[in-house]
């Protein structure tokens, strides 16, 4: 199908190496103004987005999130937060819990289910945001070791407890054009994703002939490393599964997720 939609989604990949062009302000604008059109749930807009525009802030947040140095050189920087801090605010500043206390209406305590939909809300925001700048010309890579290193980085970035990380997303101009991106990573067929009615658990031989393609690709390049079964199941255990960063990753997630359930100032006063 011969759609520009379509092309866009099909040929973007994620750019880690940004040229030092400025993102202009009114394309900075129109990126917003369009993340802003993403589903929300019940149009609540559970979500904030913290532009991180500080070279000091933004170095910081490259160590912490596992050092990753493009954090500090990329152009535009976005922290996507689950935020339902606006509307406890909201609930309690205008009055509402005040009128719902007087109707025998008890103020109840923000759970899981909301952290959820937040989380949800401004994971879908962040991904029009990055569709919406490979529009522009913009290239972006989300960072998921944002969610390590939590006490620093809300400390670093004033988080309140009901305004949790969902995702980092960093943004700029390609290098060269987007001639010079890295090429596209392969996908497992769809048929290994999309099942009929009910789940469908893999084993070996379907494993196998999912990542056949991918592991092919890497075994060219040299990126598979270990020997033990040659296949990319090697290359994700022992450098994702296994690695410091995502023991670090567990124990930082947990303590957000407690602090969002157990908040260390009360939220019903
Ligand atoms: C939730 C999430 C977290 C990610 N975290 C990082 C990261 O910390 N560093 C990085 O270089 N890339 C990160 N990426 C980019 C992925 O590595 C990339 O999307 C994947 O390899 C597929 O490549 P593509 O985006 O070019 O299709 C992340 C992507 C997602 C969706």
């Amino acid at each position: 199908m011969d759609n520009q939609t379509i092309t866009l989604l099909n040929s973007r990949r994620s750019l880690r190496s940004f040229s030092d062009r400025e993102i202009e302000e009114h394309v900075k604008q129109a990126i917003k103004a369009t993340t802003l059109r993403a589903p929300t749930a019940g149009n609540m807009i559970l979500y904030s987005v913290v532009e991180v525009t500080s070279q000091s802030i933004k170095d910081e947040l490259a160590v912490l999130c596992d050092n990753q140095p493009m954090i500090a050189k990329a152009p535009m920087v976005w922290v996507f937060l689950a935020d339902m801090t606006k509307w406890i605010n909201y609930y309690h500043e205008s009055n509402s819990v005040k009128t719902g206390r007087s109707e025998g209406l008890q103020w109840r305590q923000i759970g899981m289910g909301d952290f959820l939909l937040s989380m949800s809300d401004a994971i879908i925001a962040a991904q029009t945001a990055v569709i919406a700048a490979e529009a522009y010309g913009l290239g972006s890579c989300y960072i998921g070791d944002v969610y390590e290193n939590y006490e620093k980085t809300s400390t670093l970035l004033d988080l309140p407890p009901h305004t949790a990380i969902a995702t980092m997303v960093i943004f700029g101009y390609p290098k060269d054009g987007f001639g010079s991106k890295s090429a596209q990573s392969l996908r497992p067929p769809t048929d290994y994703v999309f099942m009929e009615n009910r789940y469908l658990e893999p084993h070996l031989p379907q494993l196998l002939q999912a990542y056949s393609r991918q592991e092919e690709q890497m075994r060219n390049q040299k990126r598979l490393p270990f020997n033990n079964t040659g296949t990319i199941s090697d290359y994700y255990y022992f450098r994702k599964h296994q690695s410091p960063f995502m023991e670090e990753m567990n124990r930082s997630a947990k303590v957000m997720v407690d602090r969002w359930l157990h908040p260390d100032v009360p939220t019903d006063v």
